[in-house]
C-alpha cells in the first residue's frame, strides 16, 4: 500500500473520519555537490520515489495531534501539544520534526491546531532525508490545511531549514528540502544555493544503459552530534579569513593563493568545497551534453574529496565505493552529509547483479550488517495527493 493510502486509513481509524487532504514529499540522493549548499555552492540532487505521506485536518482547539503508521499498520502517537506553547526543546525524538515545522509556521500567522497522520518508505537514518521529507509533506499539509498558497517553494524550503536548524538543532544547509520540494521526475535539480536559480536537467540513465544504484550501508548517521558543525564552522572561519562571503567565492584558480593564506587545520576543508563546485559545473556540462557515462570519474574525484579531505565518509561508506568499483561501477560516491547512510554508483544495467553481489560480499566478509541496495530513478517532488 503506498504511504498516502496508508495514511488514509490510519487517519480514518484513529479519528474516526476522512482526513480533509494528503500531502507527500519525497527523499533525496545527490548526484554530486557535497557540503556545497552552506557554502553558498552548487548542488545536484534527485528525488527518489521514496516518500513520506501525511494525511491531515484542521482541529479547533489549538492541539497538534501527531501519529505515525508503521508498514505493519501499528500507530504510533505523539504526546498532544499546543500549537502556542511549541518552543525549540518542548518536543523530542521524531515528534520534534512537525512540531519544528508548526513552530516556524505559527510566525507566518499559522496557529490553528490539527491532526496529522505520517506514513512514509523512505529509509530512515540512511542519509536519503527521510527527516527532510517528512518536514516538507508536513509544511505543505499545514499550508493547505489553512488554505495559504505553497507556490513560493524557495520561502518554504527556508522555513523548513529553520524548523531544522533552530527547533530540531541540526545545523544543516539548504540542499535537502529544496530537493524534496522542488526536483522533477526524470531530471535532477542543478541549484545555485546563493541566488536560489534552478535548472531542470534531464536524467535518463537507463537510456544510456545505466542505472544509480544506492548502497544504504546501515551504518548510522546524525547531523547534531557535533561532526556536521565542525565542518560548517570551520568552513566559514576559512571564508572570514579569505575575506569573501562564502567559500564559493574562491575560484579554482585561486585555490593555491586561497590555501596558502588559510590555517593548516582549515586548508583541506575549503580545497573540498572549492573543488566540489567545479565538479558540479563539470557534471552538467556532461549531462547537457548527454555524457552521462563520463561522469564516473567525476563522483570517484567527489568522494575522494570528502573522504581525504573533509573527512565525513566512514569505512562501510569506502568499503562500498570500493566493492562496486571493482564489479564495474564506472564511478561511486557517499551521498547526503556522511558520517553512514547511502552511497550511489553509476553502474551499467548488465553489471547490476555483480555490482551488488561483490558488494554485499564485502558487507558480510567483515561482518557488518547487510547493506540494502535499489536502482533510483528520479522522481517527483513535493504536493499534494488527495
Ligand atoms: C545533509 C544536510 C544538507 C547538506 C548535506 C551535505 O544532508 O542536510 O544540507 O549539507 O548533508 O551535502
Amino acid at each position: 500500500m503506498s504511504p498516502a493510502r496508508r495514511a488514509i486509513a490510519a487517519f480514518t481509524r484513529l479519528h474516526g473520519d476522512a482526513p480533509s487532504g494528503v500531502w507527500s514529499a519525497p527523499g533525496r540522493v545527490n548526484l554530486i555537490g557535497e557540503h556545497t549548499d552552506y557554502n553558498d555552492g552548487f548542488v545536484l540532487p534527485f528525488a527518489l520515489p521514496h516518500r513520506t505521506a501525511v494525511a491531515a485536518s484542521t482541529r479547533d482547539d489549538g492541539q497538534l495531534h501527531v501519529a505515525t503508521v508503521g508498514d505493519d499498520g501499528v500507530v504510533q502517537q505523539a504526546a498532544p501539544v499546543r500549537v502556542a506553547d511549541l518552543e525549540p526543546g518542548a518536543v523530542g525524538g521524531w515528534a520534534a520534526y512537525p512540531a519544528g515545522v508548526a513552530w516556524v509556521l505559527r510566525e507566518q500567522g499559522l496557529t490553528g491546531g490539527a491532526n496529522l497522520v505520517i506514513a512514509g518508505d523512505v529509509p530512515a537514518g540512511a542519509g536519503l532525508s527521510s527527516s527532510h521529507a517528512l518536514e516538507c509533506a508536513v509544511a505543505l499539509a499545514l499550508l493547505g490545511l489553512a488554505e495559504r498558497p505553497a507556490d513560493d517553494l524557495p520561502r518554504i524550503a527556508r522555513w523548513v531549514q529553520r524548523a531544522e536548524n533552530d527547533f530540531v538543532g541540526a545545523p544543516t544547509g539548504l540542499l535537502d528540502q529544496t530537493a524534496s520540494l522542488c526536483c522533477a521526475e526524470a531530471h535532477v535539480l542543478f541549484l545555485d544555493v546563493r541566488s536560489f536559480k534552478a535548472e531542470q536537467v534531464p536524467f535518463d540513465a537507463a537510456e544510456h544503459g545505466l542505472e544509480v544504484l544506492v548502497i544504504d550501508t546501515r551504518a548510522s548517521h546524525s547531523h547534531t552530534d557535533g561532526g556536521y558543525g565542525a565542518r560548517r564552522a570551520g568552513c566559514e572561519k576559512a571564508a572570514s579569513i579569505l575575506g569573501v562571503p562564502a567559500l564559493r567565492d574562491v575560484d579554482v584558480s585561486e585555490l593555491d593563493d586561497a590555501l596558502a593564506r588559510l590555517p593548516e587545520e582549515l586548508r583541506p576543508l575549503a580545497r573540498h568545497v572549492v573543488t566540489e563546485n567545479e565538479r558540479v559545473l563539470a557534471a552538467v556540462e556532461l549531462l547537457r551534453a548527454g555524457r552521462l557515462a563520463e561522469l564516473g570519474p567525476l563522483l570517484d574525484g567527489s568522494h575522494a574529496s570528502l573522504r581525504d579531505d573533509y573527512k565525513v565518509s566512514a569505512p562501510e561508506l569506502d568499503v562500498a565505493v570500493d566493492a562496486a568499483k571493482a564489479a564495474g561501477a564506472l564511478g561511486a560516491r557517499m551521498t547526503g552529509g556522511g558520517f553512514g547512510g547511502s552511497a550511489i554508483a553509476l553502474v551499467p544495467v548488465e553489471r547490476h547483479d555483480e555490482v551488488v553481489r561483490r558488494v554485499l560480499a564485502a558487507f558480510a566478509g567483515r561482518g557488518w550488517t547487510t547493506p540494502r541496495t535499489f536502482t533510483a530513478v528520479p522522481s517527483a517532488g513535493a504536493g499534494r495527493d488527495h
